[in-house]
């Protein structure tokens, strides 16, 4: 029996723009997604979605694992518990947390001698297979752990704050919103492509003062940030009321993070406003996670 686990994510910069090249800045954090893995006659897998053989509706992204882990081992049964701490499909990278720590868990119990670079390009293809467009940050960043700039795949510092994450509790869908923005960048490319663009420049001029641990400077750009994501159609009465809740109880900084739509914001905050940012955001009916950035990528359990 192995265990492996794999964090979520928040981007300080570039969700959505990262589909187009342009750069992001994505941190992992310390809420983890745990995969046991078992030797069994039969594969089954186990999580909070019910309990199923393959299969590609209720577990599309483990599914997707073991068929993809057939190439590399003899599979011929398995059992696959998952435990996550991470809220279902609401920008936090549950997904990719998930394919990345399964991936592992199923290298190490067939000792199939996969690298980390391995893992993080397996899990961005099946993220993509699955979601259509989809850009590797999520998976890198579940894979490697820190704070990375993509697509340069650099690690920055990590951070030395707080993160407060406001969640909606409404999930969505990031293949539907990663499609939104599309149509709306073919009816108006004079438009969207400059905003994505600038998203991008964003991510650049914030790799100095994520560096220098200068969260006054990173913040102001990721208050610009959620303003250019609120523009390309991601954002929502519900996502900008918790933004601004948590900017008006001390926040550095709050953006949408992962697709929009539902799902969540994070907030930067120092020791002393966190607590009044998490209060703010539950003040208004949604869930405050406190959580850190975390160095740590897909682990082995003990
Ligand atoms: C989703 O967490 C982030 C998006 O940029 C999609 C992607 O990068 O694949 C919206």
């Amino acid at each position: 029996m192995i265990t492996c686990s794999a964090p979520g994510k928040v981007y300080l910069f570039g969700e959505h723009a990262v589909v187009y090249g342009q750069s992001a800045i994505c941190c992992a954090i310390d809420l983890r997604t745990r995969v046991q893995a078992t030797k069994h006659d039969s594969i089954v897998i186990e999580s909070v979605l019910g309990t199923t053989a393959l299969d590609f509706e209720i577990h599309p992204y483990v599914s997707s694992v073991i068929e993809k882990m057939k190439g590399h081992a003899n599979i011929e049964g398995v059992r696959i518990q998952i435990r996550s701490e991470l809220p279902v499909g609401s920008g936090l990278g549950s997904s990719a947390a998930v394919t990345v720590a399964t991936l592992q868990a199923l290298n190490q119990l067939y000792a199939c001698n996969l690298q980390l670079e391995d893992i993080a390009n397996i899990g961005h293809t099946i993220e993509r297979e699955i979601q259509g467009n989809a850009s590797p940050t999520d998976t890198y960043v579940s894979t490697m752990g820190g704070v990375v700039l993509i697509p340069e795949r650099r690690k920055l510092k990590d951070l030395d704050c707080q993160l407060v994450i406001g969640n909606t509790r409404k999930s969505s869908s990031t293949k539907d919103l990663v499609s939104n923005v599309a149509q709306l960048r073919q009816e108006f490319p004079d438009i969207i492509d400059p905003i994505l663009d600038n998203i991008g420049k964003m991510a650049h001029l914030a790799e100095e003062p994520v560096n220098r641990y200068d969260y006054e400077t990173t913040g102001k750009l990721m208050n610009v940030n959620h303003g250019l994501l609120d523009a390309i159609g991601v954002g929502g009465a519900e996502l900008s009321a918790l933004v601004y809740a948590a900017r008006n109880a001390g926040a550095i900084s709050a953006k949408i993070t992962g697709a929009g739509g539902g799902g969540c914001i994070v907030a930067l905050a120092n020791e002393t406003s966190a607590s009044a940012v998490a209060s703010a955001i539950k003040n208004i009916g949604a869930e405050a996670i406190l959580t850190r950035n975390t160095h740590e990528g897909v682990r082995l359990e003990p």
